[in-house]
């Protein structure tokens, strides 16, 4: 994808701030481990008022400085995403533009909410419009895909069903507005000891891969029928996540008996997801999450919102 037509103006913009959202799964089925390392998936992904900011500026090379809660955890060399987003965009399009990158993060940090491929996809729209790059949004898909399984989602946002790894999305209608409580549990899980679990789990007979969307949540998310997408909420990395982590149970339960409409964990976790019926709903239970020992912080959002975009 080498520039084509008139050499664009270098930095034509001299600044660009990008905001993206973080996601919950309302479904996330997972299939048997493929010869590639990865499982198949049948994800419903949902995109959540929780927001990254990305601001680029031009630069020499290309940097990047975190700012927000667990920030300092994170890397800030090749070994974060957004970073490498900047990098394999400039080898595509045979620039040598560089960027400094700044990112406020609201987004909690290895929750389960794709905070580093919400990064990584900030990256990819910033630095294509510092750059003045010919971009089509199919053209930033695909470099999404091959950063993260979360990457593409977070470019486009609103509901997608999405397949494969996750990458080959359909945008889907749902109607109404969804409330969620977000209770982060202390310390992050990481993504692949989750599915490795997922994985022994399988092997002994204890859980049953399988990738098909339940039709009762299609249904329901067509029709705005926010009860019924509670109901039918399933993630089946929730029983490997909770036998790593017993508590993530616990925390699950109190919000049920609280009367929630839906609970799961978000994608790997440790994150665990309510869904309430109102924003008062919603403020009640966030307060009593607070209490739950293993809960450290709770979030309140609303979906579905968009994916990555500029803002002024
Ligand atoms: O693609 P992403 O970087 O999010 O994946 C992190 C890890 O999670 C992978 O290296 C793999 O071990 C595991 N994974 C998987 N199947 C998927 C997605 C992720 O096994 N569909």
């Amino acid at each position: 994808m080498e520039q084509t037509g008139t050499q664009p103006t270098l930095h034509m913009l001299g600044r660009v701030k990008v905001r993206v959202p973080a996601k919950v799964n309302l479904a996330l089925k997972v299939g048997p481990l493929g010869d590639d390392g990865y499982h198949p998936l049948g994800t419903v992904f949902h995109a959540v008022s929780l927001y990254d900011d990305l601001e680029a500026l031009p630069a020499e090379g290309i940097s990047i400085e975190l700012r927000g809660e667990g920030a300092d955890t994170l890397p800030q060399d090749q070994g974060n995403l957004a970073v490498r987003a900047a990098g394999l965009l400039r080898e595509t399009y045979g620039v040598d533009h560089g960027v400094a990158m700044s990112v406020m993060k609201t987004i909690p940090v290895a929750g389960g909410m794709a905070g580093g491929s919400a990064d990584a996809a900030a990256a990819l729209l910033a630095c294509a419009m510092l750059w003045d790059l010919d971009t089509q949004p199919d053209d930033l898909h695909e470099l999404g895909s091959r950063l993260g399984s979360d990457v593409p989602f977070a470019l486009v946002g609103g509901t997608a069903r999405g397949t494969g790894r996750g990458t080959e999305l359909v945008p889907m209608i749902s109607r109404g507005a969804y409330h969620w409580v977000l209770a982060m549990a202390r310390d992050g899980l990481g993504t692949p000891l989750v599915y490795r679990r997922f994985d022994e789990m399988h092997a002994a007979g204890e859980v049953e891969p399988g990738t098909e969307i339940p039709r009762e949540l299609m249904n329901a998310l067509a029709t705005g029928d926010v009860a019924g997408v509670g109901a039918a909420l399933v993630n089946d990395l929730e029983r490997p996540a909770i036998s790593l982590r017993p508590e993530l149970g616990r925390v699950l339960d109190h919000g049920r008996r609280a009367g929630v409409l839906g609970a799961m964990l978000s994608g790997s976790g440790p994150t665990c997801a309510f869904l309430v019926g109102s924003e008062e709903q919603a403020m009640d239970l966030a307060a009593q999450m607070k209490t739950h020992p293993a809960v450290w912080s709770v979030r309140r959002a609303v979906g579905p919102v968009p994916g990555a975009r500029p803002v002024s």
